[in-house]
């Protein structure tokens, strides 16, 4: 079985994606997995409560941005190979508050570099070339596409938002670590995920949850904003496959060629609430609204994932049309999850708007 014997440390594993990554190890792989959460308001330790008890699953509480911490992680679990999903997300969160996107996702991604090449170079010469560091990005370094094109690993970055550049600053690390200090590092730059246990800020479950409560949908700018929408199933996959098979020192970009407007994925939501959920003052289109775009709003992004198709032979299994099907049903099904969420204080409202930036930058600094 794959990973048999073998330890991997999922950072951020109590996050939508790697939840994801833990729930397919566990199920699909014989690896032992030692999620490292630091717990922000993104986690949901709920996401994985199908997986405690398992003798194969580890949970730490542990920011990876504090060194002397990972440290005794490395000591303890002493593991084989590193995925890197701890990060701040929200697109709309780092134009507020731009501090904590720099402080996780480049100052954090350091220390684990610097504690993953600390255990590394203690490894005997055989557990040594077998370790891996996996890196997970995004397609946003690559910045803004026009109306055609596709991004590939050679696309130059050019990230626009303080997220995507606290992302590309973390990429760049990754690759000098490699460089610099032979590190085993690889990094996957991939689109936009959906599916189930995303939390309720990002557009995909924003709208369900909105739609199923009857309140307006609200779109950014006039919807035509295109993103490349992928399964997080398929991205799980995606990852162990390069943990498993990608060469070292490369890159790869994830993404199932699922282009679709912001309002088309409003509309297929609609659809699916109106034929799962009706709503008996009629289609939920009619709570569509159209509100102020966010500032530096990339228009397009698309990937192309043919290298990780012809060099790894990982494909996407979902298209959008079964993925958005299966999500929707997925939050009808499990109002419970995000349920608690709500309750637990996370407010809907809208953030990341241009009137942030009449804020001090004391204020944006936090
Ligand atoms: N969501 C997407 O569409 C997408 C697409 C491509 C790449 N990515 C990347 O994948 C990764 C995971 O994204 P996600 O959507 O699951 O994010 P998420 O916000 O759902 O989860 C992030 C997790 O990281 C944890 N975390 C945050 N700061 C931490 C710290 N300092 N120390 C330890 N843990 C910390 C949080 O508690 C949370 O559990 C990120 O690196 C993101 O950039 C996301």
């Amino acid at each position: 079985m794959r990973f048999k014997g073998l330890t991997i440390f999922v950072t951020g594993g109590a996050g939508f994606i790697g939840s994801a990554v833990v729930r397919h190890l566990l199920r699909d792989t014989a690896a032992h997995v030692v999620n490292i959460d630091k717990l922000t308001y993104a986690a949901n330790l709920a996401s994985l409560r199908s997986k405690e008890g398992s003798p194969h699953y580890f949970f730490e509480k542990q920011c990876i941005c504090e060194a002397p911490g990972l440290r005794k992680l490395f000591e303890k679990y002493q593991p084989d190979a590193v995925m890197n999903l701890a990060a701040e997300s929200h697109v709309d969160r780092s134009i507020d508050g731009p501090g904590e996107f720099i402080h996780t996702n480049i100052v954090g991604t350091f220390s684990l570099l610097q504690e993953a090449l600390r255990h590394w170079r203690a490894l005997s010469a055989e557990r040594r070339a077998r370790f891996r560091f996996l890196h997970i990005s995004t397609d946003e370094v690559f910045g803004s596409l026009g109306d055609a094109g596709l991004f590939t690993e050679t696309t130059a970055y050019a990230p626009n938002s303080p997220y995507s550049a606290s992302k590309a600053s973390s990429d760049h690390l990754v690759r000098a670590w490699r460089e610099t200090y032979d590190l085993p590092t690889m990094v996957t730059n991939c689109s936009n995920n959906y599916g189930p246990y995303h939390f309720p800020e990002k557009l995909i479950p924003h709208m369900i949850i909105r739609g199923l409560a009857g309140e307006t949908m609200p779109v950014y700018g006039d919807g035509k904003n295109i993103r490349d929408w992928l399964y997080v199933e398929d991205h799980a996959r995606a990852l162990t496959t390069v943990l498993e098979r990608g060469a070292i020192g490369e890159t790869y970009n994830v993404g199932g060629r699922n282009e679709r407007a912001n309002l088309h994925v409003v509309e297929a939501i609609c659809d699916l609430l109106d034929e799962l959920a009706p709503n008996a003052a009629g289609s939920h289109r009619r709570l569509i609204s159209f509100v102020a775009d966010r500032p530096g709003h990339d228009r397009r992004y698309a990937i192309d994932a043919s290298k990780l198709e012809r060099e790894l032979g990982w494909y996407a299994e979902e298209n959008f049309e079964s993925g958005i099907g299966k999500t929707v049903r997925w939050y009808i099904e499990h109002k419970w999850w995000w349920q608690e969420i709500l309750t637990r204080g996370y407010a809907t409202s809208r953030v990341g708007l241009e009137s942030n930036r009449k804020k001090s930058t004391d204020e944006l600094i936090k």
